[in-house]
C-alpha cells in the first residue's frame, strides 16, 4: 500500500534521507521510530505530497506521489505534528470546512462530521471553539480532520506527542479502531514504547536510514538475543556462585539486584539456550531453582541500536 524506494532527500548539502525503502502492506498499522532529527517527517511529508524527493520513488496504492500528487491526496489522510489550529472555529464547523475543502458534498458533509466527531470521541465539544480543547482533543480532532475524505491510507506524524497517559491510550484505542475499519496506518514517534504496542510492524530510524524492520518481537530478537535468569538454591557457604555457573556455561554471568537474578547475556559468538543452559547447570551439580529467558525490552533494543550514533535527546524537530 505504501511503497518506497530508494527514496533519498538532501536539504542543501544535509542528507535527512538517505535510499530509505519501505514497504507496507494494506491494513498494515505501521510505527515508524526515531529519535529527533531522524527523517521521519520528513518521509511521511514526501509520501503525503507536500515535499519532493531528491532521489527515489515513492507509491500509495500504487500512485507515484511525484507523477499523480492529486490521485495519491485522495488516498492519504494526512496529520502533521503541528498543525495550525483554527483557535476561533467551532469543533463541528471545522470539521465541516475540511471536509468542504476535500470536496465532501454539502448533502453528506453532516453526516461526515457526526460520523468523525463520534468516532473520536467529541459529539460533545461540537460547538466549542477549537482553541478550548485540551491538547488530547486537539489531537483527536486532527485525527477526524485528516479522516474527512475517508482516506484508504492515513499518515499520522508523532500523533501521541505531548498527550497525557489517559489520552495517549485513546489516541490509542481510535487507531485500533481505524486499523479493524481497514485503514493502512503510518505513524511516527521518537518515543519507542508510546505506541509500538499496538503496531504489527515497526521500522527503527535514526540519521535517515532504517536501522531495523519487523515485528516488535521481530525487531528485539534481530538486535538483542534474550537474556537468562537463573537462581540457584542452598549451596556450601564457601561456594561462589557466580564462578560456578560461569564455569559450567561457558559465559560470564552477572548479579542483577533489582530482579535478584544471576543474568547470563546469551548472545554473542556462542549463543546458548535456554535448554542447554539448563542441562550445563543440572550437570555441574548445581541446585537450579529458576531458569527464564527475558528478551530485551523495546527501551533496551532502541538504545542498543541508536547507541553508537551519538544522538542526543534534544535534537531539532523541523516543523
Ligand atoms: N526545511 C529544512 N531545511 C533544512 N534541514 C531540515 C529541514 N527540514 C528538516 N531538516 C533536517 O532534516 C533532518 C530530518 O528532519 P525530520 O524529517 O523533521 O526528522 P524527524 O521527523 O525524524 O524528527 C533533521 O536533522 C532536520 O533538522
Ligand atoms: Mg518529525
Amino acid at each position: 500500500m505504501i511503497i518506497t524506494q530508494g527514496l533519498t532527500r538532501w536539504y542543501g548539502d544535509f542528507l535527512a534521507l538517505d535510499a530509505l525503502d519501505l514497504e507496507l502492506s494494506e491494513g498494515d498499522l505501521f510505527g515508524f521510530i526515531g529519535p529527533n532529527g531522524a527523517g521521519k517527517t520528513t518521509t511521511m511529508k514526501i509520501l503525503a505530497t507536500l515535499l519532493d524527493p531528491t532521489e527515489g520513488r515513492a507509491f500509495v496504492g500504487g500512485v507515484d506521489v511525484v507523477k499523480e500528487p492529486k490521485k495519491v491526496r485522495r488516498l492519504v489522510g494526512y496529520m502533521p505534528d503541528f498543525f495550525g489550529v483554527y483557535r476561533e472555529m467551532r469543533v463541528a464547523e471545522y470539521l465541516a470546512f475540511f471536509a468542504a475543502a476535500y470536496r465532501v458534498s454539502r448533502r453528506d458533509q453532516r453526516r461526515v462530521v457526526g460520523d468523525l466527531l463520534e468516532l473520536v470521541d467529541l459529539a460533545h465539544k461540537s460547538e466549542d471553539t477549537v482553541g478550548a480543547l485540551s491538547r488530547g482533543m486537539q489531537q483527536r480532532l486532527g485525527l477526524a480532520r485528516a479522516l474527512v475524505h475517508d482516506p484508504k491510507v492515513l499518515i499520522l506524524d508523532e500523533p501521541a506527542s505531548g498527550l497525557d497517559p489517559r489520552a495517549r491510550v485513546e489516541v490509542r484505542e481510535i487507531l485500533l479502531e481505524l486499523s479493524r475499519m481497514g485503514k493502512t496506518i503510518l505513524l511516527s514517534s521518537h518515543i519507542l514504547p508510546e505506541l509500538s504496542s499496538v503496531c504489527n510492524r515497526i521500522g527503527i530510524i535514526a540519521r535517515g536510514s532504517l536501522l531495523a524492520l519487523g515485528s516488535v518481537d521481530e525487531v528485539a530478537a534481530s538486535v538483542a538475543a534474550p537474556t537468562l535468569h537463573i537462581r540457584l538454591g542452598e549451596l556450601p557457604e564457601d561456594a561462589d556462585p557466580q564462578a560456578l555457573l560461569a564455569a559450567a556455561l561457558g559465559h560470564e554471568v552477572s548479579w542483577n539486584a533489582e530482579a535478584r537474578v544471576w543474568s547470563v547475556d546469551v548472545g554473542g559468538e556462542m549463543p546458548l539456550t535456554p535448554e542447554d543452559a539448563a542441562r550445563s547447570i543440572v550437570g555441574a551439580q548445581l541446585p537450579l531453582r529458576y531458569l527464564h529467558p527475558v528478551q530485551a525490552s523495546l527501551e533496551e533494543v532502541f538504545l542498543r541500536l541508536t547507541a553508537d550514533m551519538d544522538l542526543g535527546s534534544e535534537g531539532e524537530d523541523a516543523a
